[in-house]
């Protein structure tokens, strides 16, 4: 695996490898299993894998944990070469935002609804640096987790939007074998703060279930997944929100019903548990 710094030297390498097909997986390190599966598919799609690594100031608020954000590089090297990634790609801040830099690309209306609201500056950062990184290793397939759907339907759009040549793949969620969805933010968890946390996919699995039943009702679906958060202590609930997938407009009431579209539904909570944020959703149809 060659471990690039410069955004010079990936261009350098990726254009030497013209005409062969290019995967990339944008992380900000700390890698699990969510990310590798990612990468994972990548490999199999792609004649060469790149995976960036790289800590995004510009999607962090001042108030929020940029500079405690888990890092673990050489584990993660260790990780990517085992499962044969081509490049990393692995920069440090001055080499994505020079002095003076102040270019921003920012997705209308879909950046401020869901994490949008209590992060308004952070999909701004995301679509940024995902385009500049787009832009350096200029890749024919994108991987992006659905744990963070907004992100994915965001990025999607902006593909769209901006013409890019790349297709942008988003795959499941990957859990611990409790349930709960991989995040490098699970590590910031006490003992007794992960076990709450339990609440959150079993409070959307049970939405899934009642969905299945027949359950359509969006407010209904709603009330029954905060019911079920509310029977933690330690959980302290951001949003619960049911949305048209593309659009991440919520379901208004209609002719006296409020039914959601069963092929194209994201159902999505974020919670505190102290000052962790973890978010989890279902997604009924495909991003
Ligand atoms: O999902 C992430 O880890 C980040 O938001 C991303 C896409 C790497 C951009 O910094």
């Amino acid at each position: 695996m060659k471990i690039i710094k410069t955004i010079a030297a990936v261009k350098k390498e990726t254009r030497k490898l013209k005409g062969k097909t290019f995967g990339f997986v944008p992380t900000m390190g700390c890698l699990h299993q969510g990310h590798l599966s990612l990468m994972e598919q990548s490999l199999r799609e792609n004649d060469v894998t790149v995976v960036s690594i790289f800590v995004n100031p510009t999607q962090f608020a001042p108030n929020e944990d940029l500079d405690s954000y888990p890092r673990d590089l050489k584990k993660d090297e260790k990780s990517l070469k085992e499962l044969g990634v081509d490049i990393l790609f692995f920069p440090d801040v001055k080499e994505i935002y020079p002095g003076g830099y102040s270019t921003y690309v920012q997705v209308e209306e879909l950046y401020k609804v869901l994490c949008g609201k209590s992060r308004p500056t952070h999909f701004r950062g995301v679509t940024t640096v995902v385009l500049k990184l787009f832009n350096i290793v200029a890749p024919d397939n994108a991987y992006f987790g659905s744990k963070d759907a907004q992100q994915a339907v965001i990025i999607k759009k902006m593909a769209l939007d901006l013409n890019l040549d790349v297709t942008i793949k988003a795959l499941p969620i990957v859990r611990d074998t409790d349930g709960l969805a991989l995040s490098s933010r699970n590590t910031y968890l006490s003992g007794p703060q992960r076990e709450a946390a339990l609440c959150l996919p079993k409070a959307l699995r049970k939405a899934e279930e009642l969905i299945a039943a027949g359950l359509e009702d969006a407010a209904q679906i709603k009330t029954e997944i905060v019911k079920e958060l509310q029977q933690s202590k330690l959980v302290e609930i951001d949003y619960v929100e049911i949305v048209s997938l593309n659009s991440l407009k919520t379901y208004e009431r209609s002719e006296g019903t409020m039914d959601i579209d069963v092929n194209n539904t994201l159902v999505a909570a974020a919670v505190k548990l102290g000052k962790t944020r973890l978010i989890d959703n279902f997604i009924l149809g495909e991003i």
